[in-house]
């Protein structure tokens, strides 16, 4: 996104929104029809799975692409498959962000389930795994929910609508709470195999190596002309488009849109390096990661399929109890993705993180702190993810 001074220095200073949208269109909140999902179901929605479903699709997804396709032809039982329309071929070769997005989406299902006296019963990959560089048609899960008086409710639904992911800086003074880090790794204990881990905020020297694997990692990402391209291919720029599509990343700041209807910020186009557009993001990003207090990883040993599907589960409960304590969450999957430009940055990581490659994975890497406010993100709602009725 281009720097905000920069659209000023082109667009020809404030006056801009009111010359190319009438001042009511000029607030950067989002329009009530993308975050209508965040009412949840209807108080009148009598089947447990639908009730469950309208849950599940608040997860965070990578890039909010929102891959959920469920089937529920088959009574008291819900078939999730990965829309593969809705891949990131260039950042995310091998789907492994795929795989742990449906991962949170099951958690998310789960926790929904149990909220309504119903045990999720997940079977993951029923009829077989995808192989470890793509992914094909079959099912990721079978989930029947099973009505059981014994199941326990779970404290983090309440989080559920509260949750966020916060782009926003984090207040540089304030690490997080030693007792709140408690808190996130034990949320994380129905998921054993994932290994949580915090920067200590002593440890200044691992502060700095952490905020210089961040910089250079997105650095790599913005100046990669096809991995930018793919990230403009999912942004989605004013209140008509972030409306129709409830998708994506929204960008709705009203010189953007602006900077958009002029042709000023063209998406079918990779800015050079020295663009103001790539300079203006990259400052923008390294200030928030010098002000960031704190990290917070996934590791895992060994990289299978259901261990992904399992490290999306345990971020969603994460994430969670992060929010529960008040905290912040922004991943910063750029370092961990596999395209051969970061090799150098994904070697960088999983050594500062002691997760040993080929045996270790690193599977989410984040800032944490805390942040202001945030808008909930787009959601298509239920009716777009169901593939038969
Ligand atoms: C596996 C995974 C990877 C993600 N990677 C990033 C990332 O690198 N940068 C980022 O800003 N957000 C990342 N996110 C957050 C999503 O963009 C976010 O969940 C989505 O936009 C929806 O917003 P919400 O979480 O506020 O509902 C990631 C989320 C998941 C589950």
């Amino acid at each position: 996104m281009p720097d905000r001074r920069q659209f000023l220095r082109l667009a020809g200073g404030g006056a801009v929104c009111a010359a190319t949208a009438p001042l009511a269109a000029c607030s950067s909140a989002l329009p009530p029809e993308a975050t209508a999902a965040w009412a949840g179901p209807g108080a009148n929605e009598t089947d447990p799975r639908r009730w469950a479903l309208a849950h599940a699709i608040l997860a965070p997804h990578s890039h909010n692409l929102q891959s959920w396709l469920v089937d529920l032809r088959r009574q008291g039982e819900i078939t999730l498959f990965c829309d593969r329309e809705r891949l990131l071929p260039e950042t995310d070769p091998l789907s492994r962000q795929m795989m742990m997005s449906q991962g949170t989406f099951l958690e998310l299902l789960a926790l929904a389930a149990a909220e309504r006296g119903h045990r999720a019963e997940v079977v993951l990959f029923p009829q077989g795994e995808f192989a470890p560089d793509t992914i094909d048609g079959r099912p990721t899960a079978q989930i029947r929910l099973v009505p059981d008086a014994a199941v326990r409710r779970d404290p983090l639904f309440a989080q559920v609508f509260r949750r966020r992911t916060n782009r926003f800086a984090y207040d540089a003074a304030r690490a997080p709470d030693p007792a709140a880090l408690q808190a996130i790794a034990a949320a994380m204990a129905p998921w054993p195999e994932v290994r949580a881990g915090f920067t200590d905020p002593r440890d200044t020297a691992a502060l700095q190596r952490h905020r210089a694997v961040a910089v250079e990692a997105w650095r790599i990402e913005l100046t990669t002309p096809r991995t930018i391209l793919e990230s403009y291919r999912w942004l989605r720029i004013g209140p008509a488009e972030i409306a129709r599509r409830r998708d994506g990343i929204s960008l709705n700041d009203p010189m953007v849109r602006a900077l958009s209807v002029l042709g000023l910020f063209d998406r079918t186009k990779a800015p050079t390096p020295d663009d103001a557009t790539t300079t203006g993001q990259l400052k923008d990003f390294n200030a928030k990661i010098a002000a960031t207090p704190a990290f917070f990883w996934m590791a895992t040993e060994g990289n299978t399929r259901t261990t992904q599907v399992n490290a999306g589960r345990a971020y969603l409960r994460a994430q969670l109890a992060a929010t529960a304590q008040g905290l912040s969450m922004h991943p910063l999957q750029q370092a961990l993705q596999e395209y051969p430009e970061q090799a150098r940055t994904y070697a960088d990581i999983h050594t500062l993180l002691r997760a040993p490659r080929p045996t270790h994975t690193v599977q989410m890497w984040t800032r944490l702190g805390y942040g202001p406010a945030v808008e909930p993100a787009p959601r298509r709602g239920l009716q777009a993810h169901l593939l038969a009725a």
